[in-house]
């Protein structure tokens, strides 16, 4: 099946240095899966294991997180006959179009990213005599490359964090750039999209889950491993029988993020009702176990059938780069890189 060019593009990229986590899930994964049935849309779901390599140089844990997060997809079902789902690396214009953007971007526009100036700013805190000190090239263009993920495909649409919006501004510009210098209307102006309703979940401490707080719960541990987490969740002292604030308990909150509206109301009947922690723990942890059972044991059958995995990945490249070959081969022309007959 090739994507047909009047429905909505939606894309977007996981970078592959961790494990999922039931924040992960809640927070993007399943709304990107549910996303990806709307036949109006033609989704580019993929992984940036080349952005993977700006922040980590461990080839184990990036080898181990693509395998884990394209399982993680798989397992939890998305259609890869309407997604296209591949890995940025399998995707060699994306590189070459790297390069092209890279041509064009204002190198002002980069001191100007986020996380290259939170790098500088961590330098000039530690005192350091170079405020560039650690500072790769990759971290610096990591826009854009994340603009060539982007305009390879034309996507319209691209959900993400808050955190990104600026990287999308900046593709927006740097499309906008090339269509100026290059004459022509190569590039659609991509729109970042930030979805409210989707829950930024809490990790055990109370702070957002985050791996880089390590106070994750990943998707699909064993069940041994999971009720070890979920008791683990940080609650409050008081007693059983003592009324408790459902709206502003990290336990609930888990709880109502995968719960329907009448389980997660009937939950607040039983914390007002003074439910102990102990019991509201087991409560939460039957549930998750319940709704992850199956996708667990999907994704332990996929973690031990690597090449079919494999497979799936070449079968989206193969999709993805029979739009980004020809498109490239037109990008070409437009700067005077194309072939003499
Ligand atoms: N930078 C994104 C993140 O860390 C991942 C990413 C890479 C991405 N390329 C992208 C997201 C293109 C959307 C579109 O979350």
């Amino acid at each position: 099946m090739t994507a047909s060019s009047d429905k909505t593009r939606v894309l977007t990229g996981i970078t592959t240095t961790g494990t999922p986590h039931l924040g992960n899930y809640v927070g993007a994964i399943k709304p990107a899966i549910a996303a990806s049935q709307d036949p109006s849309v033609q989704s580019y779901y993929f992984l940036a294991d080349l952005h993977a390599l700006i922040k980590c140089q461990d080839p184990k844990r990036v080898q181990q997180s693509r395998l884990e997060i394209a399982a993680t997809w798989l397992a939890l079902g998305l259609d890869t006959d309407n997604a296209i789902f591949y890995r940025q690396s399998d995707i060699p214009e994306i590189a070459e179009l790297n390069w092209m953007l890279s041509c064009v971007c204002a190198k002002g526009l980069m001191n100007r990213a986020h996380a290259y100036k939170a790098a500088v700013a961590d330098n000039e805190e530690a005192g350091s005599p170079d405020p560039d000190r650690g500072i790769t090239m990759g971290l610096f263009g990591y826009p854009v490359l994340m603009a060539a993920d982007i305009l390879m495909f034309n996507a319209n649409k691209v959900p993400v964090g808050r955190d990104q919006i600026q990287h999308i501004e900046m593709a927006r510009d740097m499309g906008g750039r090339f269509n100026h210098l290059f004459k022509g209307q190569y590039f659609t102006q991509p729109e970042a999209v930030v979805d409210e309703r989707v829950q930024v979940l809490n990790g055990l401490d109370g702070r957002k889950m985050s791996k880089s707080y390590e106070n994750t719960i990943p998707l699909f541990v064993s069940e041994k491993k999971l009720q070890k987490l979920v008791r683990k969740i940080k609650t409050n002292s008081l007693e059983p029988g003592e009324p408790k604030d459902p709206d502003t308990c990290t336990l609930f909150q888990i709880y109502s993020a995968f719960a329907s509206v009448e389980e997660t109301a009937a939950m607040r009947t039983e914390y007002e009702n003074g439910i102990g922690w102990g019991d509201a723990k087991n409560r939460v942890f039957e549930y998750l176990n319940a709704h992850l059972r199956e996708p667990r044991e999907r994704y332990q059958a996929l973690l031990e059938d690597p090449g079919h995995i494999e497979a799936v990945l070449k079968q989206g490249a193969e999709r993805a780069r029979a739009e980004a070959a020809p498109f490239m081969d037109r990008l070409r022309k437009a700067v005077g890189l194309g072939q003499f007959v």
